[in-house]
This record gives C-alpha cells, sequence and structure tokens, in this order.
C-alpha cells in the first residue's frame, strides 16, 4: 500500500494540536512535532531555536505543514517580548521559508487579537490593528506566512473550547471545575467573542487541505458573538450546573499583563462557504461537550 504523504504538525502536544494528530492520520503520515515530547515517534522541536525547526522540518520532509506550536498565551508574551518573538515570528519566517523552498504547503494557525476590537465582526478585509506583543507578533508571523509560503493559509481562530484531551486546560475546562465544585465564576460582560469549537477543526482542516485552492486568510469562529457572560451562564445552562453561579464581572475594572480586545468576534463566512461547513453555535458546540468529562 502507499504511504501517505507527509504532513508535519507543529505545536501537536497543544489544544489544537492534540485534536489535530488522530483526526488526520490516515490520510496523512503525521509527523508530530512539539517542545515537549508528544510521545512516541514524535518529533523534538524548539521553535525558538532555527536549527531546531530545519531539523524537524528535514526530518519530516512534508508535503504540508500545519503550524499550530506557539506561545499562545499573551500575557507570557508581553512579559518576554524577546522570547515571544522568537517563537511566535522568528519561527514562522523560518518555518515559511522552508516551505517556500520545497514547496510544501503551509497553513499557520493566527488568532482574533490581531484585530482591536472596536467594532467586532471581523472579516478577513478587515484591517488588523493589533494591541500587545503576542497580536503584533502574530500579525507579523501572519505576514511571514503568505509572502514566504506561497499559496499558505493563514487560519484566525477565536477562544477555543472543546473535548478534555489532557495538556493545557481551556476556558471551558476552568469553568467546568468551578461549577461543579459549586465555586462562583466571575465572567465579563465587556467582552465579546466568537468561540472557536475546537472539536470541529479536524473536519475544518481536512477540508482546506482537500481544496489547494484555498490560500490567504481565513476566519474559523463560531456562529454566534456572545459576551464572556454569556457565554459561561449558556455553558453552565447546558451541561446542567446551576447559572446563578455565574457572575458579573467587567474587563475594563481588571490589570491583565497585555491588552485585551473589547470585541474580536469573526466573521467565518468566506470559509464556511469554502468548504461546505457552518461554524457552530454556542448550544451545538456545548451540547457536544455533555459528558466529556466522565
Ligand atoms: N487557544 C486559543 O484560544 C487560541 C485562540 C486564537 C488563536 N490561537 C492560536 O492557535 C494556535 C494553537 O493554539 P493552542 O491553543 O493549541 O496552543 P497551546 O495549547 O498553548 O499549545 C501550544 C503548542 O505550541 C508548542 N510550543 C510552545 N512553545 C514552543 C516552543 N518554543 N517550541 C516548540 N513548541 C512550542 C507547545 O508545545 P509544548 O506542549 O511542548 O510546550 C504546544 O504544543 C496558536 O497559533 C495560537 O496562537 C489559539
Amino acid at each position: 500500500m502507499k504511504t501517505p504523504p507527509a504532513l508535519l504538525l507543529t505545536g501537536a502536544t497543544g489544544f489544537v494540536g492534540r485534536r489535530l494528530a488522530p483526526a488526520l492520520s490516515g490520510s496523512w503520515t503525521v509527523f508530530r512535532a512539539s517542545r515537549t515530547s508528544a510521545g512516541e515517534g514524535a518529533l523534538d522541536l524548539d521553535l525558538a531555536d532555527p536549527d531546531s525547526i530545519r531539523r524537524a522540518f528535514d526530518a519530516a520532509a512534508p508535503k504540508v505543514v500545519i503550524h499550530a506550536g506557539a506561545d499562545s498565551d499573551p500575557d507570557s508574551c508581553e512579559r518576554d517580548p524577546d522570547r515571544a518573538k522568537r517563537v511566535n515570528e522568528d519561527a514562522v519566517k523560518t518555518l515559511a521559508g522552508l516551505c517556500g523552498a520545497s514547496g510544501a504547503r503551509l497553513v499557520h494557525f493566527s488568532t482574533d487579537l490581531v484585530f482591536d476590537g472596536e467594532r467586532g465582526w471581523y472579516t478577513e478585509d478587515d484591517r488588523p490593528n493589533p494591541a500587545g506583543v503576542y497580536a503584533r507578533g502574530k500579525l507579523a508571523s501572519e505576514e511571514a506566512a503568505l509572502v514566504r509560503a506561497p499559496g499558505a493559509a493563514v487560519l484566525r481562530i477565536s477562544t477555543i473550547y472543546g473535548r478534555p484531551l489532557g495538556g493545557r486546560p481551556g476556558f471551558v475546562d476552568n469553568l467546568r471545575a468551578k461549577l461543579a465544585a459549586g465555586e462562583t465564576v466571575a465572567a465579563f460582560v465587556d467582552q465579546w467573542r466568537t468561540s472557536t469549537a475546537g472539536d470541529q477543526l479536524p473536519e475544518v482542516l481536512t477540508k482546506l487541505l482537500a481544496d489547494p485552492d484555498l490560500e490567504g486568510v481565513f476566519h474559523w469562529g463560531g456562529a454566534e458573538r456572545a459576551t464572556r457572560y454569556e457565554t459561561a451562564t449558556a455553558f453552565a445552562r447546558i451541561m446542567g450546573f446551576d447559572e446563578n453561579l455565574v457572575r458579573r464581572a467587567r474587563a475594563v475594572d481588571m490589570r491583565f499583563a497585555s491588552p485585551r480586545p473589547r470585541d474580536s468576534s469573526l466573521v467565518s463566512s468566506k470559509l464556511a462557504a469554502a468548504i461546505g461547513l457552518a461554524p457552530l453555535t454556542y448550544e451545538a458546540g456545548f451540547k457536544a461537550l455533555r459528558g466529556a468529562w466522565g
């Protein structure tokens, strides 16, 4: 039997990578790469080290690279901007350069935070205006991907949720843990997001990879825009917890190391039309998580 083409997946131990690796195996020979080990047969990769990136790339000799590796914590990036630049920006320059030189197709994950959040419901045609080290680095990385790896696709996602697969907890894991313990949860009434259903990403990526003409920037959030408060109360209701445990809080009263846009909601209709798949509502996404924590 013919061996499926090679696909290099960075960030294989991350929230996104853990969902993609098993789903793509079969159609692709998936080379999982991350800083800590992603398990047997996985490649070591330090995105802060260009030689490490080259070694992983050479070992995989990929036809496709899905770059889901990053320092995804805006506050940690703000605290160490030099490291953030190496990991989130310079690494993409190196990786995209390798893709460009070899003809590998690059799919690069980016973020809704490239927008300043003053308006919301952003399309791919809207002009980014990032605030903070993480967001500025991600925008620079998008440009590097598109310029250095012809045919690249940049996939901007929103705050993500999904089934617990080990590794870093997502916001629903934290929410669920508190609600299940009967603890109150503070949630912002002045921050809007179109949260991405992480468990839908394997299907999105499978369809995107099936169409080589899909290049440029794409958004993939949820079908609806909601405040963090509305999101948390919907989650509590759908999962059968006491909604009254969710308390109103205001982001403007908080101090974060990195700025947070007020409304970074994404319009996902361009990619939805191209791949024939609709992004999920919160209701559908959260219902799919019932029973996920056992
Ligand atoms: N999470 C969100 O809500 C969200 C929202 C918008 C956009 N995004 C973007 O989506 C992509 C995937 O995010 P995620 O949520 O899956 O992130 P995540 O859970 O924080 O995982 C990050 C991944 O990157 C790897 N990584 C971090 N630093 C590295 C380094 N120096 N060298 C090699 N690998 C390194 C981690 O490996 P180790 O486990 O070995 O450290 C891990 O596999 C990122 O580009 C992120 O910016 C995420």
